[in-house]
């Protein structure tokens, strides 16, 4: 069964002193399954928090639809079966941390025999079990964020929502609530995270999704994002001369780099490298390697934000305005 279904789901804001509407989300469609760990990748502002909120039933959407667990996101016999973590959690800080999660567990009208019993359990499981009695004003940032990730699972939820539940953590924090996320795999359980974390989400992820600007770009299976992509053939060879160092530089993708005999360059596609192998076997080159270059995770992000948000380029090419 599909956890998370869009169809066409969009969504404007209307803002500035004209209401002019803008349109952060463009016609998402997204499915994800059960028993997956979902990483939905993106830079500041593409549009993250959007989905989520709207995926909450917390927004509406302008156009499309979305489901959770084969129910429209506005159906409330979905708030009982999915756990959330917000981007900002709004803390009660005067509440202690076993207090706040007593509020949230009210709210689902868990019991109080269970309740207490799956709090304990919760601060345990979120390595918070001393500090269980301590107002969440005096919490850090990571024990807030841990605190939040124990609200989000005080229903017992099928499917976890999860926006940005790394940030604001150190390292050890972070795999802290990677170890979570897969524990709650491992239960069976789905996991809808968002970050802009690439290698938390290419540690974790089953599937990923890349938003760029409010557009799903890429979707798919971390291997398949990963392996598709060639982004250049290395060669090394030795025992070239002047006249086969001038040919190899014009085939090369890159300048040639020399380190002691060998001589490193790259060319672009596989009929390249075959076409140059040739050339330097008959200019009598030795060939050390021929290693393909697949473009990694945080390289293909970088490079689709690149595309789709000119101004965020690494280094504008300056002096290239233009116009009248
Ligand atoms: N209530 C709102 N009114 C107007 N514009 C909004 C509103 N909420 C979000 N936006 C805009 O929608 C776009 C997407 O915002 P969103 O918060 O979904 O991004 P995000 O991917 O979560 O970013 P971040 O990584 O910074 O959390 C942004 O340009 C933002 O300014
Ligand atoms: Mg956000």
């Amino acid at each position: 069964m599909l956890v998370v279904k869009t169809e066409g789901l969009t969504k404007e804001f209307r803002t500035g002193f004209w209401r002019t509407r803008v349109r952060v989300l463009h016609d998402l469609n997204l499915e994800v399954r059960q028993g997956e760990i979902f990483g939905y990748l993106g830079p500041n502002g593409a549009g993250k928090t959007t989905t989520m909120n709207l995926l909450m039933g917390l927004i509406y959407p302008t156009a499309g639809r979305a489901w959770i667990l084969g129910r429209d996101v506005s159906d409330v016999a979905v708030k009982a079966a999915v756990g959330f973590l917000p981007e900002n959690p709004y803390f009660y800080t005067y509440l202690t941390g076993w207090e706040f999660l007593n509020f949230y567990g009210q709210l689902f009208g868990i019991p109080s025999g269970e309740r207490r019993r799956r709090i304990e359990e919760l601060l345990h499981l979120v390595g918070l079990s001393d500090a269980g009695k301590l107002q969440l004003r005096k919490y850090s940032k990571g024990m807030l964020q841990r605190i939040g990730l124990a609200q989000a699972l005080i229903n017992d939820p099928q499917a976890v929502f999860l926006d940005e539940p790394m940030s604001g953590l150190d390292p050890v924090g972070r795999k802290e609530v990677r170890d979570l996320i897969l524990s709650l795999k491992a239960k069976g359980k789905t996991v809808f995270f968002s970050s802009h974390i690439i290698p938390d989400v290419e540690m974790i992820c089953d599937r990923v999704g890349i938003i760029v600007n409010g557009r799903l770009i890429r979707v798919g299976p971390l291997e398949e994002l990963l392996g598709s992509e060639l982004e250049s053939i290395e060669i090394s060879a030795s025992g070239l001369d002047d006249a086969a160092m001038v040919e190899m530089a014009q085939w090369s993708v890159r300048p040639p780099v020399h380190r002691g005999e060998k001589v490193f360059f790259a060319v672009g596609t596989e009929k390249e490298a075959m076409q140059v192998v040739e050339r330097l076997l008959k200019m009598g080159a030795l060939i050390h390697a021929i290693l393909p270059h697949r473009l990694t995770l945080e390289e293909h992000f970088l490079r689709e934000v690149a595309n789709r948000e000119p101004g965020r380029r690494a280094s504008p090419e300056p002096g290239r305005r233009g116009g009248p």
